[in-house]
């Protein structure tokens, strides 16, 4: 079973969240899919897409005689993601609107697939990456980027206001049945779909205040702090006091972040 709506919502706030976090982590992407050798001519599935901004980078490395194909559940990224192909000519993209659980691939139609920040958020993850297996063609590579460990999160200097903040947003996931930290696990889930584990890596990172990094946690917790206040997670004055305090870290030459724990994993489809 996969959950009723995606918890982050797809508000206009939240895609341009996913455009700024692709920018911040579009390197590593790029790292991960050249290590997998994606290529020229090849058919790659972007697995939950969202509006796309990772597809249209694989695009570019799948080139004209390629494809790629994203699936998402949301109508709105689809959208989204259709109009900008129309928009920029973009001829080798298409857009598959379809919750995982629904989702029709074709047996060994895939050369390749990625999937970034989409396994926390759904129950049916075997099912999904026995489906993924299902569609690669044998040889067919499965790139992931996936939190294994959120809670690594933390600022340089530790602040009260800001904690109360890292863990409310744990205690979100626990209390919406999501698995954050799902990258434990799916190595061993991709061994059992028959994908052989090639690459395994930790991705992290720390930034100074003035680097576009130090912003995809401040931002995320911005914007996410209305959810954290629906949820009763969090009282106003406690954000209040987080809205304050962060701008007297960000004052402090030496203040630094360290990024929540992700893990990188290849599976190679036997
Ligand atoms: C954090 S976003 C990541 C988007 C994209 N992979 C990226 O790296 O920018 C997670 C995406 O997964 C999609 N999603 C969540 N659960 C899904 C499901 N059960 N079926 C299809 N898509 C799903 C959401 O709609 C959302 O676009």
């Amino acid at each position: 079973m996969s959950k009723e709506a995606y918890i982050l919502g797809t508000h206009n706030e939240e895609l341009d969240r996913l455009g700024f976090q692709h920018r911040v982590w579009a390197d590593a992407a790029h790292a991960l899919w050249h290590k997998a050798n994606f290529r020229g001519g090849q058919h790659i599935l972007d697995l939950g897409c969202g509006p796309g901004f990772a597809s249209f980078d694989l695009a570019g490395i799948a080139g004209h005689h390629g494809l790629v194909t994203g699936v998402d559940r949301s109508a709105e990224y689809i959208e989204y993601a259709q109009q900008k192909s129309e928009a920029s000519g973009v001829q080798n993209t298409r857009f598959m609107h379809s919750d995982f659980a629904g989702m029709e691939l074709g047996k060994e139609q895939f050369d390749a697939a990625y999937a970034r920040w989409v396994f926390s958020w759904i129950t049916d993850v075997d099912e999904t990456i026995v489906k993924v297996a299902a569609s690669l063609k044998p040889g067919g590579v499965f790139a992931v980027q996936e939190y294994l460990q959120w809670g690594t999160f933390q600022m340089v200097p530790e602040h009260p206001d800001v904690r109360v903040m890292i863990e409310a947003c744990r205690e979100s996931w626990r209390m919406m049945d999501s698995e954050i930290d799902i990258g434990r696990t799916l190595t061993e889930r991709f061994e059992k779909a028959g994908l052989s584990i090639s690459h395994v890596a930790p991705l992290e990172r720390t930034a100074r205040v003035d680097s576009l990094t130090w912003q995809w946690p401040t931002g995320f917790l911005r914007i996410y702090a209305v959810q954290l206040m629906a949820l009763g997670l969090i009282t106003q004055g406690q954000l209040e006091r987080y809205l304050e305090v962060l701008p007297e870290i960000e004052g402090q030459n030496s203040a630094f972040l360290v990024t929540p724990l992700m893990v990188e994993i290849i599976g190679i489809k036997q």
